[in-house]
């Protein structure tokens, strides 16, 4: 059974300093950096096969107004589509199309319960598509603090035909776990039963069986139920007559109410063919999208008593033929309510919610729905109940469910098995200056509010940042860097308090090589941490701003490379550190003349004299972790790089990944790399250097003329 965490006392966490046994600490770190050296690699075989020393950022996909970042959790494998997603305070709970229940912490660690949702699947002896057998929805109702109910709607094998139905469980949340009772009751079963001819003849459109729930007040339960592929059965075993009409009693394509105390079912709304989502904004209104024949994926506002149509009129048409064959006007959707919007050609359209997230305010009440086979999100502007526009945002996922955290994550269900929770890429408060720099458009708003934080700390060293000047970041990227004089700080948002316990730390290129320490004289660069406890060193955490500060040592630097390790803890408490999961870099601007000193430089080799934009680039973006000639270090030698095998190279362990792309380096293949480098090679341990297009041109232009 999911187990909860307990989250650490505030006591704990709040304004200290990170508390890390520093000497020892830093001692592994410096080896870690050590080890990445292949003649250190040598004497310490074991471990230097280790190499997933840059672990890659999450996705950020770009957007009309935001910037947005995927961070995907998978699941055990299912082979079969449908299942659901629904919050649970911190924990999303998933339900498999075949019924299995898992929670996800905020981690993104999957825990399966033992329980599964009652389907019956293993008693058919008829032959059933079971590709079409599924969970449709789940839903949890809270009763009590720690007491819920969980409606599961679903398929259900009754003998000789396939039941629709409504089951509940509670689930109880108690100090250390989240259990459920494992008994079910059936709360609705709907009428007819699906003929399992039918049920195996929905090969075009699907199995239709609808199935979004919403509670309507404590005692009622909103229910659309799909066709279940009657019509399209219906008018292949009678092709000239119209279908008759529904029966009133019979559960097809309606919207339905159900009395949670004693099961009776109330029609509120009819004429849906297979509704996917249904959801209530703020005014009360319900809003509904259904799959259509081929071109008529709707986006519906339901109201009471009224028929949207199905199967006498529809926007859509049949599959592999022009009309729809009951449609008086063919194309249009006359004498029935009207979709307030109608998606052609079709999006396979699936659940959507109302946009409420404090990462996307300037998302407010707008609709996402999801879609299947486009792989994408729609975001719907209503203006008075119509639609203003339609912003289509490709996420590259079949998606089969959407939900939104209440930490304000929106989390989706893709029919690969996974999660993609999307949340905001940081955001960085635009200034006149930084044109370039990734922006949300609402930053003003969201602008990290630094005085805040340094007031809201009791450290001194952070109260002695509150005269400092940061207008102005030296590096914005995932993370701001402000240096002031020699001291740096270090800030992040969003940044909870799992980041936070891990360890800052710099590796710093200083301008003058004589200024190496000894130990680093042989890597070229410096490592400095921020969480040795030392004076004038200091960490802060304030709502989601992370902070951390140090004063860099006595001289110049050429450039600095910011990075985290991170804390890994194993269930029974064991603290690794895994890492280091670099950052992003600095260069100094005024950066001495690389030429006339650097002679006895081991740091990267820079081309002084070539002013190729890409030597420059290569220098600022490439050079403290490649070098030209062949001498590896961060990452591999690039000397003969054009022609060479990707990742086979001796001395150096590259990743599986980048071995896996089984090529030879091309100006063309490397632009391509350098730009996108978890696209290009997903998996490889470079990180996304935020290199355009047009730089990674440059560079690999340069790199093919350096033979
Ligand atoms: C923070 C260190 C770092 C920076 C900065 C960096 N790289 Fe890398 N690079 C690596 C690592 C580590 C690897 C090995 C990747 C793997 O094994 O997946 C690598 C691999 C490569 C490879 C593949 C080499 C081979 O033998 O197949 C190329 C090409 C490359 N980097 C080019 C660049 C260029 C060009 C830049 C600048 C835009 C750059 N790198 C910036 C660390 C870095």
């Amino acid at each position: 059974m999911p187990q909860l965490k307990h989250s650490s006392t505030p006591e704990a966490g709040r304004q200290r300093k990170l508390s890390i046994s520093s000497l020892f600490s830093v001692a592994a770190l410096v080896v870690t950096l050590l080890l990445m050296h292949p003649t250190m690699a040598e004497t310490a075989p074991s471990v230097a096969t280790e190499t997933a020393f840059f672990a890659a950022a999450p996705p950020i996909i770009g957007s009309h107004l935001y910037e947005i970042q995927l961070n995907p959790v998978e699941l055990e494998p299912f082979s079969t589509w449908g299942g659901a997603i629904e919050p649970l305070g911190e924990y999303l709970l998933v339900a498999t199309p075949r019924g299995r229940l898992a929670l996800i912490d905020s981690e993104g660690k999957a825990e399966y319960f033992p329980q599964k949702v009652p389907m019956n699947e293993s008693a058919s002896e008829k032959p059933i598509r079971w590709i079409g057998f599924r969970v449709a929805d789940i839903l949890l109702h809270q009763l009590q603090p720690d007491l819920f109910t969980l409606f599961v709607s679903h398929h259900y094998f009754a003998g000789d035909c396939v039941e629709f139905r409504i089951s509940s469980t509670s689930l109880h949340i108690d100090d250390t776990n989240i259990t459920l009772s494992g008994e079910w009751k059936t709360e609705f079963v709907a009428n007819p039963c699906i003929d399992s001819d039918i049920f195996n003849f929905a090969h075009r459109g699907g199995i239709q069986a609808g199935g979004r729930m919403l509670m309507d007040g404590p005692g009622h339960l909103l229910l659309v139920t799909g066709d279940q592929a009657f019509y399209e059965w219906y008018q292949e075993e009678h092709p000239l007559e119209p279908p008759p009409p529904v029966e009133t009693d019979a559960h097809i394509g309606k919207l339905l109410r159900i009395e949670l105390a004693n099961g009776e079912v109330e029609t509120v709304a009819s004429g849906f063919r297979n509704p996917q989502g249904l959801a209530r904004d703020k005014d009360g209104r319900l809003w509904q999208t259904e799959h259509g024949p081929q071109g008529g994926d709707e986006l519906n506002h339901l109201k009471s008593g009224l028929n949207y149509g199905w199967p006498y009129v529809t926007h859509g048409i049949q599959y592999g033929n022009k009309k729809w064959p009951y449609n008086n006007v063919q194309g249009r959707h006359d004498e029935y309510e009207k979709p307030v919007y109608s998606w052609i050609p079709a999006i396979g359209i699936s659940n959507l919610i109302i946009s409420d997230s404090r990462y996307f305010p300037l998302w407010q009440d707008d609709l996402l729905v999801a879609s299947l086979i486009t792989r994408s999100l729609y975001r719907v502007r209503l203006n008075q109940g119509h639609v203003m526009y339609v912003e289509k945002i490709e996420i590259g996922a079949r998606i089969r469910d959407i939900t939104q955290m209440p930490d304000g994550r929106i989390a989706l269900l893709t029919d690969d098995a996974n999660i993609l929770f999307l949340q905001r890429a940081p955001l960085y408060c635009q200034t006149e200056s930084d044109v370039d720099s990734v922006y949300s458009i609402d930053a003003e708003s969201v602008c990290i509010d630094l005085a805040k934080v340094i007031a809201a700390a009791d450290d001194p060293v952070i109260r002695s940042l509150a005269d400092a000047d940061f207008d102005s970041p030296a590096i914005r990227s995932l993370f701001s860097i402000y240096l002031q004089g020699n001291r740096l700080t270090y800030v992040k948002s969003p940044c909870n308090r799992l980041e936070f316990e891990h360890r800052f730390f710099l590796h710093i290129t200083p301008a003058d090589a004589r200024n190496l320490t000894e130990e680093s004289e042989q890597l070229g660069f410096n490592v400095l941490d921020f969480n040795t406890g030392e004076e004038n060193i200091a960490a802060a955490i304030h709502e989601d701003v992370c902070l951390v500060t140090r004063e860099l040592p006595d001289y110049e630097l050429k450039h600095i490379y910011t990075g985290q390790v991170v804390r890994v803890e194993s269930p029974d408490g064991e603290v690794t550190w895994r890492g280091p999961v670099w950052d992003g870099s600095y260069t100094s601007k005024e950066q001495p003349d690389a030429a006339s000193e650097g002679d006895d430089s081991p740091a990267p080799q820079l081309i002084a004299d070539d002013p190729s934009p890409g030597a420059e680039l290569f220098a600022a973006r490439c050079g403290s972790c490649h070098n030209l000639d062949a001498e590896h270090n961060i990452g591999p030698h690039l000397e003969g790089l054009i022609g060479r095998r990707a990742g086979d190279i001796a001395g150096f362990k590259a990743s599986a990944a980048l071995t896996a792309l089984d090529l030879l380096w091309t100006e063309e293949n490397l632009a391509e790399y350098i730009a996108n480098p978890d696209q290009f090679a997903p998996g490889t341990t470079m990180a996304d250097m935020g290199i355009t297009d047009e730089e990674a041109q440059q560079i690999a232009e340069f790199l093919a003329a350096n033979k």
